[in-house]
């Protein structure tokens, strides 16, 4: 047997969509993306938003794709197939620094999701004032041992979805966990819409405001797209170089590209009717999830059940994530320093356990201890998204569209010739010229530098 065939794929199709469409789907989508569509213009950031997933989000998934399945390799071992004998490689520190600092900050709210999870199941979630939810919630933040042990817990979780392996693990979990997130979406939406406030809501998300469209709600469009999209950081490509090579990289790309937005839409119409059916406010922020919506379940008939269907739903999306953040760095190990899977598992586990300590700490005890005016949570919030993230859509778009063989490339895109389609063209184009000029206009405005100009 040869060593490609030994190394592991996701078997089924379905199963390679549900796996990669598990790690775009997250607190990105169902958090993060109703509150900042609705913060900023509501049917105008839409618009933006999915101008950059179709521009810019799909081809540096289609880049991130060419590379992992063209090479069926960790994303160190994959740079140095495709650039040969140059330094090339070294570019896989950004993404294996990046996704563990992602996964350490992101535990600490995935922590919050299990406690809060774990207290809907005991009943413990109803009977309070709105004050009551908030006090619950700065209670808890600030209890240095309750955050951590959550965090800890979590990340247990997390290793032993990993430990299992690519089939029996990540794809198993992701093919159970992704369609029930649906289904609970699906009930969530249908019973929002039926509430009074419904249309209100529903206005809040997709009503253009364009006067609220300014360059820097164009920035944030992008970041989430990425964010949301898992780009930059070789999380697809990882994913990707377990794909089988009959698969179709363009359609996957496009069918998650897809699931992800539809989800942070229908995250928009669960959530919004919601809150103005009870006269709550949008603009709660992180907030929202655990100080406002509790108070407002326990209002609504069958509150209890409302309540953990919600942060069952939160917990499915956010553990499908972080199981993909880690897979980056415990193939990188296995492959490059031939550690055992229970190893490299473990070893990821105990560096996202150390650093995720101190994120949720950084709630209470460390809370004063900031660098460059930031917790060490916001820091390597603010890094890895704002920074990390674009740099690494840049380097992917750029090696894919300009670097590597044409051939290679082609082989790729068409399944070595098998696959037709009037999209390579524009996508080819789009990988060479939109998606790097875009991130790095993006980028650069980021840092400041239009400032006085636009
Ligand atoms: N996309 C996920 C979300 O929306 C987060 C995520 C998973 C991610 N893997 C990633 C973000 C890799 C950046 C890079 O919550």
């Amino acid at each position: 047997m040869n060593e490609m065939s030994e190394r592991a794929q996701f078997v089924t199709r379905l199963g390679a969509i549900a796996a990669t469409v598990g790690s775009a789907v997250g607190l990105g989508n169902i958090w993060r993306f109703p509150y900042e569509a609705g913060e900023h213009g509501g049917g105008a950031f839409l618009l933006i938003y999915i101008v950059c997933v179709f521009l810019v989000g799909i081809p540096v998934i289609v880049s991130e794709f060419v590379i992992g399945r063209g090479t069926h390799k960790n994303v160190s071992g994959a740079l140095k197939q495709v650039a040969p004998g140059t330094p090339l490689h070294w570019f896989s520190y950004v993404g294996i620094v990046a996704s563990l600092m992602i996964l350490s900050f992101y535990s600490v709210v995935c922590g919050w999701i299990v406690e809060y999870l774990i207290q809907s199941i005991a009943g413990h979630m109803s009977g309070h004032s709105a004050a009551e939810y908030s006090a619950i919630f700065n209670n808890f933040v600030s209890s240095p041992w309750r955050s951590m042990l959550w965090t800890l817990l979590f990340l247990l979780l997390n290793f032993l979805i990993l430990r299992r392996g690519i089939e029996k693990g990540i794809e198993r979990v992701s093919s159970v966990m992704m369609p029930l997130l649906f289904l609970i979406l699906a009930i969530f939406c249908i019973y929002a819409l039926t509430l009074p406030g419904a249309r209100k809501g529903v206005e809040f998300l997709f009503v253009p405001d364009f006067s609220q469209l300014t360059p820097k709600v164009a920035i944030g469009a992008m970041g989430q797209a990425f964010f949301s999209l898992s780009l930059g950081l070789s999380c697809l490509l990882t994913y990707a170089s377990y794909f089988q090579d009959r698969d179709s990289l363009v359609k996957n790309a496009t069918i998650i590209a897809s699931l992800d937005t539809l989800v942070a839409i229908l995250a928009g119409i669960m959530i919004f009717p919601v809150v103005f059916s009870f006269g709550a406010q949008p603009e709660a922020g992180p907030k929202l999830v655990f100080e406002v919506l509790p108070n407002i379940f326990q209002q609504l008939p069958g509150g209890y059940l409302w309540s953990v269907l919600f942060f069952l739903l939160l917990f499915f999306a956010s553990i499908t994530s972080t199981i993909s953040m880690s897979e980056i760095s415990i193939t990188f190990f296995t492959e490059e320093h031939h550690m055992s899977r229970t190893r490299a598992t473990g070893l990821n586990t105990v560096i996202a356990m150390a650093f995720g300590t101190l994120c949720a700490l950084s709630f209470n005890v460390l809370g004063d201890f900031k660098i460059l005016g930031k917790t060490l949570f916001d820091l390597f919030d603010y890094v890895s998204s704002n920074v990390l993230l674009p740099v690494g859509g840049i380097f992917f778009s750029v090696m894919v569209g300009w670097y590597i063989n044409r051939t290679f490339v082609r082989d790729q895109l068409t399944n070595h010739g098998t696959l037709h389609s009037w999209v390579i063209k524009p996508l080819v184009f789009c990988i060479r010229f939109v998606a790097p000029i875009g991130i790095v206009l993006v980028f650069l405005y980021g840092l400041g530098l239009f400032d006085g100009l636009l």
